[in-house]
């Protein structure tokens, strides 16, 4: 990996160098297409296919060209100029979805601005102004004076409806909350910790946190810009559900174990926990809405030879975990939906009903410290966590976060099975704390699996008691 404290423009220039050289010479031997900006080059760098040599080369080849960018752009440019491109790359792109000038364009020829304009009712110079800006990051290029055609890159916007709907998301709606972020921070509070008071809230004048909001009517565009930009996330290998088999032994929980995947959608992750252990019983819970389409046989997603030991359940998290003393409940990409405060509701929720070997397993991003990832994964995570603040006033979490946020779990135990209220202070009496056990981190996974069980909790999980009072 390159080293963070590199300077030196030779020797960064030497690394560019070194490592094109591997991928040429990668693509060139195994017969595939070397990376172009024209429209028939491969719309994505075969990363999921390529070996682990050639991955971590292009991280490094990545990282050495924005860093001798940056260097010789200058201090001045980084911050003045920079911003002021981004921006308008977003303006642009916020023009373009608009109007959906991609599917215009056609493709495998050119088209004159005039008429595009003519074509989408459009003014001929605001639209040349508005494609010239994005043709300098190669989306759009221009074969010969005002006519333009499509790239690699633009044709996405027509060809992938992942990638289209990322871009629109992140230019007809992010882009005008990011704007916001401040104002609403001003506006409700700084550290505000309520899913209802972030920037989406301000800048779209709800009241509802961002799921309900994108499920209400009129929202039938940003929801669906959303939910296919999510599968289109998920579908990234750094995403598989399948790392959810990896990082917990799964397959040393005793038999009939029961596994509840809280907030687990249609149970698509908890699927792949089910192969790796041929007798745990999964109780997979979320609202009622998602509930219906899991068991309705036209949409389930539960492989036939496993539908015997799922269950769904209606539960909403912040109510009391129904399921008693099952083996681990499981809760992936939920945390970091969530601010503190409301994180704790939900976990608990669950401490009364655990056994004293019952694990809860968190499966979520844990953010490495400042430059010790590769700088272009380092980008995506720092993006995501302010995504989390402007969405809920939420954030993904470094280990030393996630530490404190299970210590604030603290619960009353008295042996009459009620939880303290909420944010209540404590009683000196019994209580019951949860510690971290483990964190362990799927290669090639960009979320952890987060163990935590009982802080005076002894006994390991996989001989802990077969308690089937859980159903
Ligand atoms: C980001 S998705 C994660 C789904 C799944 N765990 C996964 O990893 O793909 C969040 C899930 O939380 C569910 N959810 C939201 N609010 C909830 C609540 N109050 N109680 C239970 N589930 C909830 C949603 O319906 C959705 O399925």
């Amino acid at each position: 990996m390159l080293d963070n404290n590199e300077e030196d423009l030779e020797r960064l220039a030497e690394l560019c160098l070194s490592t094109a050289k591997q991928i040429k010479q990668h693509l060139a031997s195994t017969g595939q297409p070397q990376m172009s900006f024209d429209q028939n080059g491969p719309p994505f760098f075969p990363h999921a296919t390529s070996p682990l040599d050639i991955q971590l080369a292009r991280l490094d080849l990545r990282a050495a060209a924005k860093r001798l960018y940056d260097l010789v752009s200058g201090p001045d440019e980084v911050v003045a100029y920079n911003t002021y491109n981004i921006t308008h790359d977003l303006n642009a792109f916020h023009y373009v979805n608009h109007y959906s000038i991609a599917s215009a364009v056609p493709l495998d020829s050119s088209i004159s601005y005039s008429a595009l304009a003519t074509a989408l009712s459009l003014d001929t110079k605001q639209l040349r102004q508005m494609l010239r800006q994005l043709i300098q990051i190669h989306v759009f290029h221009e074969p010969t004076p005002n006519e333009v055609a499509h790239t690699a890159s633009s044709k996405l916007l027509i060809t992938h409806s992942g990638v289209a709907a990322f871009n629109a998301y992140i230019s007809r709606d992010v882009f005008p909350m990011a704007v916001k972020q401040v104002e609403a921070l001003e506006h409700f509070g700084h550290g505000n910790q309520h899913p209802h008071e972030a920037g989406l809230n301000f800048a779209c004048g709800t009241d509802l946190p961002m799921y309900a909001y994108y499920e209400s009517p009129g929202q039938s565009g940003v929801r669906g810009r959303f939910s296919q930009l999510m599968t289109y996330v998920s579908s990234f290998p750094a995403m598989d559900k399948e790392h959810a088999a990896h990082g917990f032994a799964w397959d040393a929980l005793p038999a009939d174990s029961v596994v509840v995947d809280i907030a687990g959608n249609v149970g698509h992750c908890s699927i792949q926990i089910a192969r790796t252990n041929p007798s745990v019983r999964i109780i997979v819970q979320d609202l009622p809405k998602i509930v219906a389409r899991a068991t309705d046989p036209a949409t389930s997603v539960i492989p036939p030879e496993l539908r015997d030991r799922f269950t769904f359940q209606e539960h909403d998290f912040y109510a009391p975990q129904p399921v008693k003393h099952a083996a681990v409940y499981f809760l992936r990409m939920i945390m970091h939906d969530y601010s503190d405060a409301y994180c704790l509701k939900i976990l608990r929720r669950i401490v009364p009903s655990m056994a004293p070997s019952s694990r809860i397993v968190i499966m979520d991003q844990v953010s490495p410290p400042v430059g010790v990832v590769p700088s272009a994964i380092e980008r995506m995570m720092r993006t995501q966590d302010l995504q989390m603040m402007l969405l809920t006033n939420a954030r993904e979490r470094d280990a030393a976060e996630w530490q404190e946020l299970i210590a604030g779990v603290v619960v009353d135990d008295d042996g009459d099975g009620n939880e303290s209220v909420d944010d209540q202070v404590l009683s000196t009496k019994t209580t019951r704390k949860l510690e971290i056990k483990n964190i362990v981190s799927p290669q090639g996974s960009t979320m952890s699996l987060i163990e935590v069980g009982f802080v005076d909790d002894v006994v390991p999980v996989a001989n802990g008691v077969s308690d089937t009072s859980a159903e």
